[in-house]
């Protein structure tokens, strides 16, 4: 299908599949919200694309996460309005943008400390507004966030300022990219879960309103929103799925709807061939197995695509032997989050054929 599709195409390019793509949104709406009123909150740093927005809200998405200035602004300009900053704004310029934003959207922030919390108040409370914010905690992955025990207490002294009011608490649970049995996964999300409730529960305790319990991640959302107490999920990889939600069994490589299509220029030597997408196409995320930049669709058993340098990927293995130069191949990526934050475009796939280009709008 790739020669067909790329005939009269550059390479490398991004594509996106729409029909998996769609089946991934579907899929994981469905779980989260039906029946169990969980809302779902996108994490939107994975596709930065507005019309991947667009389908993630037609599917039940209630607002998006952000990590950047630059993909609020995108969202908040197209009329998404529910937003949740789930970065800490520190810096004079980042919080005049936040500040901008906030007057124009339904934004919460995150906040884990006091020193982080007193500009962004005395700020709002010059542009006239209140902006809610959500604790951020550490539920182990060892990021930012406040120790969950004692996030009542920051609670407490935000309360003090005026240009502030606490929303809820979020944790992100990446660390569970490191647990790849599921039911071991299974259970440490549900602890995740437990201790973001229970951090809430604190903070209620001190007769602070505290509505929003969230928790986010892919390898999580087999557990970790189900817990009694949570409110919100923000999955973000999920949409795309990668190589590393292959290993870990989040997902198959018929449910990655994204990939670098790349030709092979040069074939060397026996058993090697380069090809045309590079570190600056597939980005330098390494496998969680540490097997390289990312996985040769169809061959993965037989290529290992082990080097890369700018503009060249170099392949090895076995399978290399029947690719000439000119041929195409589909790379899945490692992290499909790192892969689009390459690219300014995307060509995407629905039935058989490419049939629009999007823009990944949101790039730094
Ligand atoms: C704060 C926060 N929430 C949610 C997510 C989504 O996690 P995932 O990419 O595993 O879906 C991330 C990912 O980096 C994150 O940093």
């Amino acid at each position: 299908m790739l020669q067909t599709l790329f005939k009269t195409k550059i390479t490398p390019a991004l594509v996106i599949y729409e029909s998996i793509l769609k089946s991934n949104i579907e899929r994981a709406a469905s779980s989260i919200t039906k029946d169990r009123g969980i809302k779902l909150r996108p994490h939107f740093k994975t596709s930065k694309i507005l019309e991947v927005a667009t389908l993630q809200k037609e599917y039940g998405a209630v607002g998006f996460t952000c990590a950047t200035v630059e993909e609020l602004q995108a969202l908040c300009g197209r009329g998404f309005l529910d937003l949740f900053f789930a970065n800490q704004p520190i810096g004079y310029s980042k919080i005049k943008k936040i500040i901008e934003i906030a007057t124009q959207c339904d934004l919460k922030i995150a906040l884990d400390s006091m020193e982080a919390a007193i500009p962004v108040s005395e700020a709002a409370i010059q542009a006239g507004i209140k902006i809610p914010y959500l604790i951020e905690i550490d539920t182990g992955l060892g990021r930012a966030g406040v120790v969950p025990s004692e996030a009542f207490q920051l609670a407490k002294n935000i309360k003090e300022l005026p240009g502030l009011i606490l929303n809820g608490i979020f944790g992100h649970e990446g660390h569970l990219y490191l647990t790849r049995d599921i039911e071991e996964r299974k259970k440490k999300g549900r602890e995740i879960g437990e201790m973001t409730v229970n951090a809430a529960e604190k903070i209620r305790k001190m007769g602070i309103e505290c509505d929003t319990v969230s928790v986010g991640s892919t390898p999580g959302l087999i557990s970790a929103p189900f817990v009694k107490g949570v409110t919100e999920a923000r999955p973000g990889t999920y949409v795309f799925n990668d190589e590393n939600q292959n290993y870990l069994g989040v997902s198959k490589p018929d449910s990655c709807a994204v990939q670098v299509v790349s030709r092979v220029i040069s074939r060397p030597k026996s058993k090697v061939a380069i090809i045309d997408a590079g570190l600056k196409a597939m980005s330098s995320d390494r496998s969680l197995q540490n097997k390289g930049y990312g996985s040769i669709q169809g061959r993965n058993d037989k290529i290992n695509f082990y080097t890369a340098f700018e503009e060249h990927g170099v392949l090895t293995g076995d399978g290399v032997e029947p690719l000439e130069v000119g041929d195409l191949v589909g790379i899945i990526p490692n992290h499909a989050c790192g892969t689009v934050n390459m690219w300014s475009k995307a060509l995407v796939v629905r039935n058989n054929r490419i049939t629009a280009e999007w823009s990944i709008t949101a790039r730094h």
